[in-house]
């Protein structure tokens, strides 16, 4: 009998690749049953790259720059990422806002994350800006993605406190800790078929999630 066909996976990124490293190690240990089959970078030189190259994943660059408009530029990034025949798409610190077309062709099946309480904070400097806002807490969102930036249907949240004396440095840290526990996990929930997205509102095991998406505590590790 022949294994049955691992779940593939392509992971863009734009830089450190902490959370590429996260998916890497879960693929590798069995927390998550799927193959990461390639890496884009739109960024030459960055330590993802080396992460992709030393677990043996192919990858590449296609730096936007080289491009006349973003129309262009997503046009030959869906193609790319296309000829990896993936089943899910993850954006792992992608910085690039991606057009409709590009986000409508993989629909239902790209996620990104987002270093904030979601809705709180789309967009850039969230960390600073919750440290601004004196707020008690912050955390990280895993989210479908849609056109609309930061904003579509959430999966999983974290939360971390913030504490006096924190930098954005300091804070980064703390939530990229929990981003590498809850992002492997959403996608190993896809992968299992226990996460789906009916009508635009993300189900996991068939319960409707909350807005903010499944309230993770190390507690609850198991899921
Ligand atoms: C993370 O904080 C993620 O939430 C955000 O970009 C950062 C990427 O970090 N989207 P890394 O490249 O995975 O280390």
């Amino acid at each position: 009998m022949t294994a049955p066909k691992r779940p593939r996976l392509v992971v863009l990124i734009s830089g450190s690749g902490s959370n590429l490293q996260a998916f890497i190690d879960a693929s590798q240990n069995s927390t998550l049953d799927a193959e990461i089959v390639g890496v884009v970078s739109n960024k030459a030189g960055v330590l993802g790259l080396e992460r992709a190259k030393k677990a043996h994943i192919p990858c590449e660059i296609l730096d936007h720059r080289e491009f006349a408009d973003r129309e262009s530029f997503d046009a030959e990034l869906g193609e790319r990422v296309s000829s990896y025949q993936p089943d899910l798409v993850i954006l792992a610190g992608f910085m690039r806002i991606l057009t409709p077309k590009f986000v409508n062709r993989f629909a239902g099946h790209i996620m990104n994350i987002h270093p904030s309480l979601l809705p709180k904070y789309p967009g850039l400097h969230t960390h600073q800006r919750a440290i601004d806002a004196g707020d008690h807490a912050a955390g990280a969102t895993v989210h479908f993605v849609t056109s609309d930036l930061d904003g579509g249907p959430a999966i999983i949240q974290a939360e971390v406190p913030i504490t006096s004396g924190d930098t954005t440095d300091i804070l980064a840290s703390r939530i990229l800790v929990q981003e590498h526990q809850i992002y492997p996990l959403a996608a190993q929930w896809f992968c299992e078929g226990r996460l789906t997205l009916n009508n635009g509102a993300p189900h996991l095991d068939g319960n409707a999630l909350p807005e903010t998406g499944f309230p993770f505590s190390t507690a609850n590790t198991e899921q």
